[in-house]
Parts: C-alpha cells; sequence; structure tokens
C-alpha cells in the first residue's frame, strides 16, 4: 500500500525572531493575558488573543472552579466573549500562550479538543478561517492557515 503524501499541511513554522509583527504584537497579548488568569488548582496559566478583522484585540484567560467541570479555558472565554459582544466582527487570527505559575518562561501549549471544537463552530459561523499561531517548542511557532487544521475529520453542522 502507498503511503499519500500529503504536500500541503495547512500551517506554516517559524523561529520567533522571523514572525511577522502582527503576529509577536498578538503573541505579547495572550501572554499578558496569562497574569488574569484564575487556576488556583492547576497553576496552570493560559492566555489568549484574538485579531479581530478592525484590528482590535480581545483577550481571554483561562478561569478554573472548585467544581472542575465548571471551569473554562483562555480560549473559550475569549470566543464567546466576541461572540457575544462583537458578533459583526470577523475573527482573523487567535494566539494562545501558557506558563506554569513558579515559572517565567512560556511553554509550547496547543488547544484542547472542546476549544478546537468551538473554534471551528466560529470559523464556520463567520464563513472565514481563523489562524491559529502557537508556540510549538523553545523557539519556534506554528501558524495554521485555519483552525480546521486542528481537527481533521472534523464534524461541524454541514454533518447535519
Ligand atoms: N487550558 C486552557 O485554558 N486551554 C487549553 O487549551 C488547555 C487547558 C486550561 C484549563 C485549565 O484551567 C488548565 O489549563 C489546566 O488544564
Amino acid at each position: 500500500m502507498e503511503e499519500e503524501i500529503i504536500e500541503n499541511k495547512g500551517y506554516s513554522a517559524y523561529s520567533y525572531v522571523d514572525l511577522d509583527d502582527q503576529y509577536k504584537n498578538l503573541i505579547k497579548s495572550a501572554q499578558e493575558a496569562c497574569d488574569t488568569s484564575y487556576s488556583p488548582y492547576s497553576k496552570f496559566k493560559v492566555g489568549a488573543a484574538i485579531l479581530l478583522d478592525n484590528g482590535e484585540i480581545l483577550t481571554g484567560s483561562n478561569q478554573e472552579n472548585s467544581c472542575f467541570p465548571a471551569g473554562l479555558c483562555a480560549e473559550r472565554v475569549v470566543l464567546f466573549y466576541a461572540s457575544a459582544n462583537y458578533s459583526n466582527r470577523t475573527i482573523k487570527q487567535i494566539a494562545v500562550t501558557a506558563k506554569r505559575w513558579d515559572e517565567d518562561q512560556f511553554l509550547p501549549i496547543t488547544p484542547c479538543g472542546g476549544c478546537r471544537q468551538v473554534l471551528l463552530e466560529t470559523e464556520v459561523k463567520q464563513e472565514s478561517p481563523i489562524k491559529v499561531i502557537l508556540q510549538s517548542s523553545e523557539n519556534q511557532w506554528v501558524v495554521t492557515n485555519s483552525s480546521e487544521v486542528l481537527l481533521p475529520f472534523c464534524f461541524n453542522k454541514h454533518s447535519l
């Protein structure tokens, strides 16, 4: 059986210095949003920043709860906030960052499955792709063409 070679993976990888200033700016906002994390249980701060089509940046962070499932990830906090307050705007990009309470350096993070599904829903709803900007290793960043790249074989409203 011959393996199919997928030429276009749907994302690009960059060293931090090679990233466009627009991406660096969004990453900085996401990193600053980590300071607003309420994470006394995991002690793991996550910050997310989204860029709207008018250039505005919105941020969110993970908000935990003593009843664990009642908490919410940073990505969903900011995506739901945007949906509730900026429904006439299109989301162009999202950057996600993370750090542990007791460490200074930021860590690679990728959105959890639930957040990927919400990203996909947002993308389908606005009929326009969202670029996802993630740290993949110490000095390496990934920029996807869309959020669908993170959720192959996905289920969305077109499946119903
Ligand atoms: N978390 C996020 O905010 N986003 C993710 O994509 C993964 C996990 C949060 C949830 C919880 O507050 C903490 O990180 C540890 O799982």
